[in-house]
């Protein structure tokens, strides 16, 4: 049975076989991706972005022998902002390739498209099945990152110090557990801004507004995402020269999650971005005792950041593709009645 579904009101046994199907999904095509927790789960599936909407669908099973609810065979959500909607879909892999991602996609695509949505983008992972499906349904390709994973345990911690505080006279590096401090928030956005251009495209849109950025931050506590920014000061005329974001999630908290990186214009060629990334991660190995990696995207003509990060110690895991379809037309390729 396929329905629409509200995580703020399902119950404790359907996020939970939500939670298995993820899982069955991540060993099947991403085996070397931690398991999620049910931690602040249902609060990821429901909290948004001021002014945004997702909207889930679910595959369910029949009610078990003992009346107990029918296991979660697939799952999609198409989160709706701005002009666009972002879709996820995901199919347990027992339940592959019966039509069942094809028909799920076609509920998320039908309403975007009653609600005047006119394109709709998926990020998808290099070398699993989705990249076969979603070509099947007509996606193109619009951008590629390259995914790279840094192994904590493996880090030269004496090198990474060092690293720390190679940063030109005039700066200061200052740890932020939890957000930029009040009093930076607008110096933060600005320099947000200035990478706006390089961020537009990509489905995960930069704050460069300091309302948008309380929003954001916001937004991410709620969903149980703790994040931790490095700053760097230039002191002459306090203005945020370089900025990194990383985010700690409830659901996979061994494993976390870089965000932007941003070094302003006027301020390159000082150490900053070396700097504050190895701050960072001293930071975090005593602030997330058990976090284990730290996983990063970037474009793969961004040579100077990736040069850093394998100085870090990087390594590149696989590419991480944004794919956008025509919501008109798929919605007639899926229904060609309609
Ligand atoms: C992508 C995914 C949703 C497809 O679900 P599905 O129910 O198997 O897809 P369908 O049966 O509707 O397939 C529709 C079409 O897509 C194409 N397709 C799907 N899987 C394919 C595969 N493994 N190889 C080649 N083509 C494939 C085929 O053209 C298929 O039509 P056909 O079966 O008539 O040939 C499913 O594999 C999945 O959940 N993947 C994980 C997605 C994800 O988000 N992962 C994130 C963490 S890894």
């Amino acid at each position: 049975m396929v329905r629409e579904w509200d995580p703020r009101t399902a119950s404790s046994a359907e996020i939970a076989s939500l939670l298995d199907t993820l899982n069955a999904v991540l060993a099947a095509d991403l085996p070397q991706d931690p398991p999620w927790r049910e931690s602040s789960l249902r609060e990821y599936l429901s909290e948004v972005m001021p002014g945004e909407r997702r909207i889930s669908w679910v595959a369910q099973a029949e009610p078990t022998a003992g009346g107990g609810p029918g296991a979660m065979l697939g799952h999609v959500h198409v989160l709706l902002l701005g002009d666009i909607g972002v879709l996820e879909v995901l199919v347990h892999p027992t339940s592959r390739r019966t039509g069942l991602g094809r028909d799920l996609v076609r509920l998320a695509a039908r309403r975007a498209y009653q609600e005047g949505f006119r394109s709709i983008g998926v990020e998808v992972v290099g070398e699993t099945p989705a990249v076969a499906f979603y070509e099947a349904l007509g996606f193109s390709r619009e951008y590629v990152e390259t995914r790279s994973v840094l192994d904590l345990s493996a880090v030269g911690w004496t090198a990474l110090a060092e690293m720390a505080t190679a940063v030109s006279a005039g700066y200061r590096v200052e740890f932020c557990p939890g957000g930029p401090p009040d009093d930076l928030i607008d110096a933060y956005a600005r320099a947000k801004a200035e990478v706006r251009d390089v961020d537009d495209g990509e489905l995960r849109p930069s704050s460069y507004d300091p309302q948008r950025l309380r929003d954001s931050l916001d937004t991410l506590h709620r969903r149980g995402m703790k994040p931790y920014i490095v700053l760097a000061i230039h002191e002459r005329t306090g203005v945020v020269a370089g900025l990194t974001e990383v985010v700690v999630p409830a659901q996979h908290p061994t494993r976390a999650d870089q965000y932007d990186t941003i070094v302003m214009q006027d301020h390159r060629g000082y150490g900053i971005d070396r700097a504050i990334k190895a701050r960072m991660l001293l930071e975090l190995r005593s602030a997330e005792p058990t976090l284990a990696e730290v996983q990063t995207w970037n474009a793969q003509a961004n040579e100077a950041m990736l040069k850093v990060n394998a100085e870090l110690g990087y390594r590149a895991d696989r590419e991480w593709c944004e794919y956008s379809v025509d919501v008109a037309d798929l919605v007639h390729r899926l229904d060609p009645a309609r």
